[in-house]
């Protein structure tokens, strides 16, 4: 079988038969597809090692999104998701932009921020200062904190110092810049802070009290740019509709609010389905959103000089696939497998053109003809057997 993700009537298909196609797709082994048939592949042993108090395993469906063509590269696209007519949805859109030669990201380096807060300065910038002067010894000091994350390339490699106006005064608040590689990298920025906090706040004169990872990692970015012919989305006058619909998000924070939640439909089904920290995700994606002092919309819609419609995202996205969930919940080990990535980084790249299309597909609908009658048409067919969708 040939490894493309454009499979036309995949919807069609029984769940065995999809599953099939799938496990073809990514070379799942028997033990790998049987888990994912049992519907439920989290036994009690490996729940109860997760969390606390466990009494049970929640589910939620897993979809598959088809037709993604990412950088070239076919990818299947498994979504964890309570939504109908998102993953419909998103292999529709994918299918869209495939036309146009896909979609195409790029990401930075796997770079997190550690706060540590330092109270009780008298004088704030002649210790940011000293703190900077001091660096190279603070970055060996936590890099000492986790060899094995420096010996394959990472570790804590700068540091910046900003002096905070508060209600309690002002604070000296020392960002440890961490390249985290192929971990979301909570652990070991966590780590690496609590570690240095002792000596940032001798050298500051002053004391400390937070040491914790900053969700907003706006030095872990992913840029996704798709070009989509007109003629996909309905013609002219709806990829119109859609820069409309942009240029609505991009003036009103109540609609960049709903603009965004879509692009968040498909980036969280994603992050769930791969076990990562989808609050840390939606944290970060906010305030990013937030950054210039207005929430914006993570996404832009634009038409080039032919009336393509060019559609371009910028987000953070803190994601692993080493560590955590990714590994100890076998079925985000599957989902890693269904995707194929071999980085955090190309995780990363994967979830925003998810996040791209996604938005395309709702703004279609709603240029168009509308939630009610696309994307919601599933929903009411689903919950309301009445109703004539
Ligand atoms: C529904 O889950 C998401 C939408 O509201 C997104 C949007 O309005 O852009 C359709």
């Amino acid at each position: 079988m040939s490894k493309t993700s454009r499979i036309p009537g995949f919807y069609k298909l029984s769940p065995e038969e999809r599953l099939k196609t799938v496990a073809e797709f990514a070379g799942l082994t028997q033990e790998e597809a049987d888990l994912l048939k049992r519907f439920g592949g989290l036994d009690e042993k490996t729940a109860d090692k997760m969390i606390e108090n466990v009494v049970g395993a929640f589910q939620l469906p897993l979809g598959i999104a088809v037709n993604f063509l990412i950088n070239g590269k076919d990818y299947l696209i498994p979504m964890a998701i309570e939504e109908s007519s998102v993953v419909a949805a998103a292999s529709n859109a994918a299918r869209m932009a495939r036309e146009g030669g896909g979609v195409f990201a790029v990401s930075t380096e796997s770079l997190m921020i550690g706060q540590v807060q330092i109270l009780g300065v008298k004088d704030p910038y002649r210790a940011k200062f000293e703190i900077l002067r001091n660096k190279q010894e603070v970055l060996e000091l936590a890099n000492e904190r986790d060899p094995v994350l420096v010996g394959v390339g990472g570790g804590a490699k700068d540091i910046e110092v900003n002096v905070v106006n508060s209600k309690v005064g002002p604070m000296v608040v020392v960002h440890l810049i961490v390249d985290v590689k192929d971990a979301m990298g909570a652990n070991a920025v966590n780590t690496m802070a609590e570690a240095v906090a002792p000596r940032l706040a001798s050298i500051a004169g002053g004391r400390f009290r937070l040491r914790i990872i900053s969700n907003l990692a706006d030095k872990r970015l992913v840029r996704v740019w798709t070009r989509v012919p007109p003629e996909e989305v309905g013609g002219p006058g709806v990829a119109e509709g859609i820069v409309e619909a942009w240029a609505f998000a991009d003036a009103d924070p109540y609609r960049a609010a709903t603009h965004n939640k879509g692009i968040m439909n498909g980036v969280d089904a994603v992050v769930i389905a791969t076990g990562n920290d989808w609050r840390a995700v939606e944290a970060g994606a906010h305030a990013y959103a937030a950054r210039n002092g207005r929430y914006e919309p993570l996404s832009r819609w634009e038409l080039d000089e032919r009336g393509y419609l060019v559609g371009t995202l910028e987000m953070p996205l803190a994601v692993g696939i080493v560590g955590g969930a990714t590994r100890s919940n076998p079925l985000a080990r599957i989902c890693l497998k269904i995707l194929g990535v071999k980085t955090a980084r190309e995780l990363a790249e994967v979830i925003g053109a998810v996040g791209l299309v996604q938005n395309l597909a709702a703004l279609r609908a709603l240029a168009a003809e509308g939630i009610q009658a696309g994307h919601m048409k599933l929903h009411r067919r689903k919950f309301e057997p009445e109703a004539k969708a």
